[in-house]
């Protein structure tokens, strides 16, 4: 049991990356939290983690509804321990079709909702306490069409260090997890046409070195790396779980 008594929130713990490391955490001690938009999936996620799980409906776009998450958490626990920061979306499109809008959806759920969740979890923390942040493969190299969501990720690598290094005289770590093409709903909601997306897929599975999309729970095991005291001396680091996408 590596995270046995733990408290932890994980954000976008309702689907994909956020729910099997929901589930882990769980299975390994901890009581969870998880925050999502979909009240569908938020009811599925509770009854998928039983007793120990708790999830809370907001769109971490907005400061109001971060603050009511951190205060649920708060009446609930009173405290935290770990922080899986990892809700998050994409749109593809190329550089003369991205929209205003795109960017401040991508920017305002993968980096503004996750700085304010960070923040305003962070005095929920204490000696010891773990911050986990997802990034992604894509803020390590140039892919077509996914110029911001990539940037909104190596915004996300960039706050792990800054954070990190604020954090550390607190004793609490941050690190993150960079995920490769994984398979969870998330490319489905990019915008793409069926004919698209399996070129995409196609195309991305043919350049991983292992040959295969990941599964949700092979990054799971790293954040649950990151969030246990298995990591303690290790901060400000990026874990990359892509099969060799971007490493070799
Ligand atoms: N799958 C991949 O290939 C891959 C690769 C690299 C990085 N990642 C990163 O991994 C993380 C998890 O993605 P995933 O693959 O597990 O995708 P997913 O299955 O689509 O899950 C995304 C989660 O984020 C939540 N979310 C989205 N917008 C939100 C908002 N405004 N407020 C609160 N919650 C919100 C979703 O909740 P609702 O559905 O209820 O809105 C859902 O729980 C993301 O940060 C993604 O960028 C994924």
């Amino acid at each position: 049991m590596k995270l046995e008594g733990k408290i932890a929130l994980v954000t976008g713990g309702t689907s994909g990356i956020g729910l099997a490391t929901a589930d882990l955490f769980v299975r390994e001690g901890a009581q969870v939290v998880v925050v999502g938009t979909d009240r569908a999936r938020l009811d599925a996620a509770v009854a998928r983690l039983g007793v120990r799980g708790m999830a809370v409906q907001a769109d971490l776009r907005r400061s109001g509804e971060v603050d009511r998450v951190i205060e649920a958490v708060r009446e609930r626990h009173g405290r935290l321990d770990v922080l899986f920061a990892n809700a998050g979306l994409g749109r593809a499109a190329p550089l003369e079709a991205v929209t205003e809008e795109q960017i401040d959806e991508q920017f305002g759920v993968n980096f503004k909702g996750l700085f304010l969740t960070v923040q305003k979890a962070a005095p929920l923390l204490g000696q010891g306490g773990s911050i986990v942040l997802t990034t992604s493969f894509l803020n390590a190299v140039g892919t077509p069409g996914l110029s911001i969501l990539s940037a909104t990720k190596a915004a996300v690598r960039s706050l792990a260090r800054t954070l990190g290094a604020e954090l550390a005289p607190r004793g609490i770590r941050v690190n993150a997890v960079s995920p490769g093409p994984i398979s969870t709903p998330f490319a489905s909601k990019m915008g793409l046409g069926d004919q698209d997306l399996t070129a995409m897929a196609e195309s991305v599975e043919a350049q991983v070195p292992l040959q295969r999309f990941g599964e949700a729970d092979e990054v799971a095991r790293a954040a649950l790396f990151l969030a246990s005291s298995e990591s303690s001396f290790i901060t400000g680091t990026e874990l990359v779980v892509d099969g060799g996408l971007s490493q070799v």
